[in-house]
């Protein structure tokens, strides 16, 4: 399974990337306003920084700006992809973008059905927002199941790219159904790195090594 960050914050990004974490990013306008100054040149570095896919969304909604919004943005790099939402112009935009060799994302994806005609229009990836159904009272990971199976079923090479994770248990839980890629908060990710016994382990160890080198203060390996 691929793990992107779902960011714009610079800082996190060089923080996971250099632990070697990183397939790719994902922004949004959202993400973007959060971090405030020029999206654009944000937007630019991100492309630079990763190896991987960058989702970069359109902010326009009819079909022939989305085109050029999606064409500026791809030469930002050649690793972008162009995030696009779940609606009729999206749709067409995505059929368009992905024949002239430019990958796209369509997000906002709420239900297998959209997640379906995302795939027919040629998206290389369709991303359901898992934590925002749970917040209506919906299985968000219910709908990762039934998008997993219609896509094996028919096999499409679109890919899941499971989004609005909001914990740990929702990443365990794509990796089980086989979803290709979490798109991950930085703080969900700080949190799958701990667990108490290995900080408690560490200690141990390091409180033991103290007493081995006690009569050896300059002692080392
Ligand atoms: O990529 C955006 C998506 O992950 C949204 O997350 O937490 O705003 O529902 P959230």
């Amino acid at each position: 399974m691929k793990i992107f960050l779902d960011t714009a914050n610079l800082k996190s990004i060089k923080k996971f990337n250099d632990m070697g974490l990183l397939d790719g990013i994902t922004t949004n306008p959202s993400l973007l306003s959060k971090e405030g100054g020029n999206p654009k040149d944000a937007m630019q570095e991100i492309a630079k920084i990763i190896k991987g896919d960058v989702s970069l969304e359109v902010v326009a909604t009819e079909y022939s700006e989305m085109l050029d919004e999606g064409r500026r943005l791809r030469q930002y790099g050649e690793n972008v992809v162009v995030k696009v939402p779940m609606t009729p112009d999206g749709l067409r935009a995505c059929k368009t973008l992905s024949s002239e060799g430019i990958p796209v994302n369509v997000t906002l994806i709420f239900s297998a059905n959209q997640a379906l005609l995302a795939a027919k229009s040629g998206a290389k990836y369709v991303s359901p927002f898992i934590g925002r159904l749970d917040d209506i009272g919906q299985n968000g990971m219910a709908l990762i199941e039934e998008i997993q199976e219609i896509f094996l079923n028919y096999e499409f090479t679109t890919q899941i790219l499971v989004a609005s994770i909001r914990h740990p248990i929702h990443v365990v839980d794509a990796a089980k159904i086989g979803a290709d890629v979490v798109t991950l908060p930085p703080a969900v990710l700080d949190k799958m790195l701990l667990h108490p016994l290995t900080r408690i382990g560490l200690e141990n160890f390091l409180a033991d090594w103290d007493k081995l080198r006690s009569g050896n203060p300059d002692m080392k390996i």
